[in-house]
């Protein structure tokens, strides 16, 4: 991924340096050229980490207003990536692992199963703590024996929740045997208005399940489906953040049994002893699970990362719409620099670079990627969607979401995860130093519906640039660095906006 050569744009940011200057979004845009590629032919296919690809190169923050598991559900289905946030206990954070792990199941081969004595109360207790989104279960003997099926249904209709599986399951379930395919077993449960099949071998024995909702995605999903990110075993692909502080070797441990596909070590300073060994020892205790380090945003940081066997490197330190560590800390490199540095420095290693944060304007991707970045992580503009966990708030007679920094005040004081992301680990410290804000975003809909606009975005620049695909982009892409007078004339003006656009708010611009 990361070729050693020179790069177009290299020059471009080597006189920037030379002026002790460094540049952002809002400072640059990418000179067109060109072209032979068409806007829908551009290939967005590219890595987050070394062995996790992207069919868009878009990630969802590990925030606790952005990424839970419906949020890294919807990234997957449309090709990207979402990051489980660590203000979870870890049981929780696996369980939506789980969850996401679980979506796309055609065929559940170790089923979660209950026993005959246990009771539905106790059931419904498992399902809640577990995470679990299904309401359907296998009860099977201490040999593994099918004794029955227990179905929604059964747990509507039980008014006594004390009552035993024994008692309310249905007794002879309509079976497949073990080793019937998914088209097969599609079929079966068609005829028999099944939701729900069983699979048991000659001697009576549960091999495994099919859901008619999940062997229906699959099968009949067509061109949808062929976006989704998903793994060797067809799963919807997904990454979980952990810290640095104690108890998250442990957090790491559980995620990677439950086949996260990428750990991400989450810190507001990834260039620290504490988090150099952090990583070097995930690399270790797990070496099948791709570890992505950060954040830093100086080319030696980066190298520092790499170096200590990181698979992924995360760039921005203080871009993002909710930090205020660039103000209250006074440092950070403006984001478009840190990312061209940190992919200089990451020439040759083969790790591909995140740029995480500051992402306002779907053009704001193309500049990202062609600065040198393989993926681009982005919080805000994903808050105000329906899958993000934020609060609906309504202002005025407009609904937005709460979105807030994972250093806030209110972050930091609910979760021990944001106070480790800032080194602020202290129980009890009367006063936080908070390195973010709180507020609100507006109200988006579906992140379906952002995605689209956001890689399409993508595939415009890259149809301007001439690139067919993302290593064209990271070669040819050159930038003219913007004036004053330059910006003013890109966003629209002269004009009284009456109709907002689905890829250009306002607000963004002037705030709400
Ligand atoms: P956007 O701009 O997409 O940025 O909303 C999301 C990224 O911001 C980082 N982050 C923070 N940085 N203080 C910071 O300095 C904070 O409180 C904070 N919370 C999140 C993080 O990298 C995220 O992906």
């Amino acid at each position: 991924m990361r070729r050693a050569a020179a790069r177009r744009k290299d020059a471009f940011f080597a006189k920037i340096e030379v002026q002790g200057l460094a540049l952002t979004y809002a400072d640059v845009r990418l000179k067109t050229g060109y072209s032979e590629t068409s806007p829908a032919d551009a290939a967005l296919e590219s890595k987050f980490s070394r062995r996790v690809p992207l069919k868009i190169p878009i990630v969802s923050a590990p925030m606790d207003r952005v990424t839970e598991y419906k949020m890294a559900i919807e990234l997957a289905k449309h090709g990207g990536l979402g990051i489980i946030h660590t203000g979870l206990l870890p049981e929780k954070q696996a369980a939506f692992v789980t969850r996401v792990k679980l979506y796309l199941n055609a065929v559940i081969e170790k089923p979660i199963c209950v026993k005959e004595g246990d009771s539905i109360g106790d059931i419904e207790k498992m399902r809640e703590e577990q995470g679990w989104g299904f309401h359907s279960f296998p009860v099977v003997k201490d040999d593994g024996t099918l004794a029955g099926v227990l179905s929604g249904s059964d747990f509507e209709f039980c008014t006594d929740r004390s009552r035993k599986a024994a008692a309310v399951m249905t007794r002879t379930p309509v079976t497949a045997p073990a080793g019937t395919n998914l088209k097969a077993a599609f079929g079966i449960m068609l005829k028999r208005k099944k939701k729900f099949l069983p699979l048991v071998d000659k001697k009576g024995k549960l091999t495994g399940v099919y859901v008619f909702s999940d062997a229906k995605r699959v099968l009949l999903g067509g061109e949808e489906s062929s976006r989704y990110n998903v793994d060797k075993e067809g799963h919807l692909r997904v990454g979980a953040a952990i810290g640095v502080g104690e108890g998250e070797l442990a957090r790491a441990e559980l995620l990677a049994s439950r086949g996260v596909d990428v750990l991400v070590l989450d810190t507001a300073h990834g260039d620290t002893p504490r988090a150099l060994k952090m990583l070097k020892e995930l690399k270790k205790r797990f070496p099948k699970t791709d570890v992505v380090a950060g954040n830093v945003s100086e080319g030696e940081s980066a190298k520092r990362l790499a170096d200590a066997g990181a698979d992924g490197v995360k760039v921005g330190q203080g871009p993002g719409s909710i930090c205020t560590t660039r103000i209250v800390a006074g440092i950070g490199c403006p984001q478009v620099t840190a990312v061209h540095n940190s992919e200089k420095a990451l020439r040759g290693y083969g790790i591909p670079l995140c740029a995480d944060g500051g992402i306002r304007y779907a053009g704001d991707i193309p500049v990202a990627l062609g600065a040198g970045a393989d993926s681009v992580m982005a919080g805000m503009l994903f808050a105000g969607t329906d899958e993000a966990p934020g609060e609906k708030v309504l202002v005025n007679g407009i609904t937005y979401k709460d979105y807030r920094g994972m250093g806030s005040l209110g972050a930091m004081q609910q979760s021990r995860a944001s106070r480790e992301r800032y080194r602020q680990a202290r129980p009890g410290k009367a006063s936080y130093f908070p390195e973010g804000v709180e507020g609100l975003v507006p109200y988006r809909g579906a992140v379906g519906g952002v995605l689209l606009q956001l890689a399409e975005g993508l595939r415009r620049g890259m149809g301007y640039v001439g690139a067919k695909d993302i290593d064209e982009l990271h070669a040819k892409a050159d930038f003219h660095r913007l004036s004053e007078g330059a910006a003013e004339e890109s966003h629209p003006h002269d004009v009284t906006i009456t109709h907002e656009m689905p890829n250009y708010g306002t607000f963004q611009k002037e705030g709400i």
